[in-house]
């Protein structure tokens, strides 16, 4: 038996209890931490990509030498319980002290059973559900070996350019922080004892979703203020629901890169929010704060560890260049024994020190991935997460009837139905055109044609398809069109599947284009010229700007890219089975010169009138373009409606208790429909500009037709506050308006006063 193991056997005497735990957990690092030698301590800190290496190889692998080393602290982006099994065998058999390696990998949305895209899932505003994803997600990543994954990102943005909106929930900071919570306990369960449990790992710390002009990994640069406002939340909510582990984000703040940027994770994550847990970088960040002009690989690793980062992922900095700096007395042994111990507390919390091989199971691997309950769980979501744009005339749902048109690039495209980062997925998927026919029977005709590659330029396409999604079609643009005007002539009822390809959104794919792509806009407006009723599903990884198509389809149902369950709810929800009742989380700009366009902005001093002028000179607007978005934050359509009724205040004043706002919704329509009910707050005159509405609560419910809920918010006086230029979270009495909608946009105000 290592020693170490002799430690743990005395250790796990201490009684059982949170603070006794902690007690036991540092006694049990200490004894470790002072068996190991710096090499071995660095070594910890060592995180290198494992993904391409084969079982049986590693020990010709350096990787598998580095291991026996003691030279590593994990190994990411490698599965299944066979080749992990190895490597944790190689660390806790073949290392001098046995310590057992920690098994990373990006689960983003889900592993075998893959569930929409974390945007879509915002757009759900169901919080049990996207808890549910998550537990999912851990419950398959954790029977193929894995234990932590590099999930959620919980970056906010206002960047429909940035292509990694597609892995966030949107612009809002409130929204964000409530998933967050969700995707953490998800992820972690109870404990994180259980072997179906896994750690979550909170990204990109921080503002990684403001780059300059859109551009993955460009320059972010904003006040304090607004960090702590408007950017911060989802993390600290993150941090407080008990995350173990944090990832840097690639960009400057304040002008350091976040990587070495001390501030960030030493005074804001550590001290100021009293988190615990281990900081690892993005993926080779400290390797690239050279780049950023922060000088050579000592300067940029001393400033790394000195900000309070404790794992180098996929760089050698850490691993060739601390031990060095020890010697020249530039860092401390005390400097690199306080990340080691974050990084074995991690383990210890995994239990892995309780079993190195806990999880691995290869009957639960055989058994509990890709189930038919995790699927159902999946299929639950989806239509949670489409969002109705437009419905003209109740065109949708179609009825099952006559001759069908199903035209574009996403229609039969079943490997572009994951969207961006489903990277453990295996199993074959299903298409729109094979899921539309299964449900269609024998009841009605579906005819199908492409239309349209994704593009009319290969080059352009090949970055959008990359990864095994290609569906590039050899004919000419006029060929594929000609085709399916042919087809479409000959259809009752025309449902266009175009827009985005998986790998359209994503890292490294910001658009600086956000309109359907030339020949897929081309199709558009030849299918729209024939007249037919037209129903466009626009796939997407990022708001896009659609203002022709809303004035020209009459139906537009945004589905995102839904995973593993997508083709047959789309199939449903087109057809009526279901209904679509997701609500956007970020706002849809009519054009890129908008951009930043989101809904919780401040007021100006020259805000231009609601009036139908198009432009008024010496007011803050454009002279060739409107300001409000195309369609706000929080708005989406269902297949039936909801009346308001005049939302009521428990009190016009209140002294410090909390204020209560209920307000009738009725459904009108003549289905069972899903609302999503929403709580806005501005505060009226404050020491600060204060935004012109927030967020503040809300609540998804289900009516029958013509049954009435009442939904009574509460909003807590410390939910109406802010933090000053001082950074204190300040909380002023006087006017505050409150107001209630089904979005952002469409809104009843109500008035209240705080008093001291
Ligand atoms: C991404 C991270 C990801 C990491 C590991 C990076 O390029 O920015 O989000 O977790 O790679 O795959």
């Amino acid at each position: 038996m290592k020693l170490h193991k002799a430690i743990l056997a005395a250790a796990v005497l201490v009684p059982a209890g949170a603070l006794a735990a902690d007690t036991a957990m540092t006694a049990f690092v200490d004894s470790l931490l002072a068996q190991m030698t710096l090499d071995e301590k660095i070594g910890q800190l060592h995180l290198p990509v494992g993904g391409d290496i084969v079982t049986g190889d590693i020990m010709e692998n350096t990787i598998g030498a580095d291991i026996a080393a003691g030279r590593i602290g994990g190994v990411f982006n490698m599965k299944g319980c066979n080749q992990i099994r190895d490597y944790q065998r190689m660390a806790v058999e073949n290392s001098r002290l046995g310590i057992p390696l920690i098994f990373g990998m990006d689960v983003i949305h889900g592993y075998e059973t893959v569930f929409p895209i974390p945007l879509a899932l915002s757009c759900s505003w169901d919080m049990d559900a996207i808890e549910q994803s998550a537990r999912v997600a851990a419950a398959e990543a954790s029977a193929a070996g894995i234990c932590w994954t590099f999930s959620p990102m919980v970056d906010i943005s206002r960047e429909p350019r940035w292509g990694r909106v597609a892995e966030g929930s949107g612009e809002d900071p409130y929204l964000g922080a409530r998933i967050a919570e969700a995707m953490v306990r998800g992820y972690q369960g109870d404990s994180l004892r259980n072997n179906d449990e896994i750690m979550a790992c909170v990204k990109h710390f921080a503002l990684y979703g403001a780059p300059e002009g859109g551009r993955d990994y460009n320059t972010v640069d904003m006040s304090r203020q607004r960090m702590f406002n408007e950017y911060f939340a989802p993390y600290k909510a993150a941090a407080d629901a008990g995350a173990g582990s944090f990832m840097t984000s690639f960009n400057v703040v304040d002008g350091i890169p976040a990587t070495g940027n001390r501030w960030l994770f030493t005074d804001v994550l550590r001290d100021r929010w009293n988190w615990d847990g281990f900081v690892v970088t993005d993926y080779g960040a400290i390797t690239e704060m050279m780049v950023h002009g922060l000088g050579g690989p000592a300067d940029v690793s001393r400033m790394a560890l000195d900000a309070g980062v404790d794992m180098d992922m996929a760089g050698q900095m850490y691993l060739n260049v601390l031990k060095g700096l020890v010697e020249q007395g530039k860092v401390t042994e005390e400097q690199i024994d306080t990340a080691c111990r974050r990084i074995l507390e991690a383990k210890y919390r995994l239990g892995l020190f309780d079993d190195p091989y806990k999880y691995i199971n290869p009957a639960r691997e055989a058994s509990e991935i890709y189930t038919d309950s995790n699927r159902a769980v999946a299929r639950r979501i989806v239509p949670e997460t489409f969002v109705l744009l437009k419905n003209e005339g109740n065109l949708l749902p179609l009825a099952k009837t006559g001759t069908i048109a199903l035209i574009g690039p996403m229609a039969d495209a079943a490997n572009n139905m994951q969207g961006m980062w489903s990277v453990a997925r295996t199993a074959a998927d299903r298409s729109v055109r094979q899921a539309m026919t299964d449900a269609l029977g024998t009841n009605a005709q579906l005819l199908y044609a492409k239309g349209a590659n994704v593009y009319g330029d290969a080059v352009v396409e090949a970055g959008v398809t990359w990864g095994g999604h290609d569906i590039r079609d050899p004919r000419s643009a006029d060929e594929l069109l000609a085709e399916a005007l042919d087809v479409a002539r000959r259809a009752d009822v025309i449902v266009a599947a175009l827009g985005e390809a998986s790998e359209s959104s994503g890292e490294s794919a910001s658009r600086a284009h956000l309109r359907l792509p030339d020949v897929q806009q081309r199709l558009l407006e030849e299918l729209v010229a024939l007249g037919k009723p037209l129903v466009l599903l626009n796939f997407s990884g990022r708001p896009t700007v659609m203002v022709y198509e809303q004035e020209h389809v009459p139906a537009i149902m945004n589905v995102w890219f839904g995973g593993t369950e997508a083709a047959d709810a789309i199939a449903d929800v087109v057809f009526g089975a279901e209904a679509p009742s997701g609500k956007l989380t970020m706002t849809f700009p009519r054009s890129e010169g908008q951009i930043p366009v989101y809904y919780n902005h401040l007021p100006t001093g020259r805000p231009r009138s609601d009036g139908p002028a198009p432009f008024e000179k010496f007011r803050s607007n454009y002279l060739d373009e409107q300001v409000t978005p195309l369609y706000p934050f929080g708005y989406g359509l269902t297949y039936t409606t909801f009346a308001y009724g005049t939302p009521q205040l428990s009190a016009a004043v209140t002294s410090g208790e909390p204020v209560t706002v209920s307000v009738d919704v009725t459904n009108t329509g003549n289905r069972a429909g899903n609302e999503i009910v929403q709580l806005y707050v501005r505060d009226v005159a404050a020491s600060m500009s204060r935004p012109v509405k927030e967020l503040k609560g809300f609540e998804r419910i289900a009516l029958e037709p013509g049954q009435t809920k009442t939904v009574t918010f509460t909003v807590d006086p410390a939910q109406l506050g802010f933090y000053n230029n001082d950074l204190e979270y300040v909380v002023e009495p006087g006017e505050f308006d409150v107001m209630v909608g089904p979005d952002s946009g469409n809104v009843q105000t109500l008035r209240f006063s705080l008093s001291e």
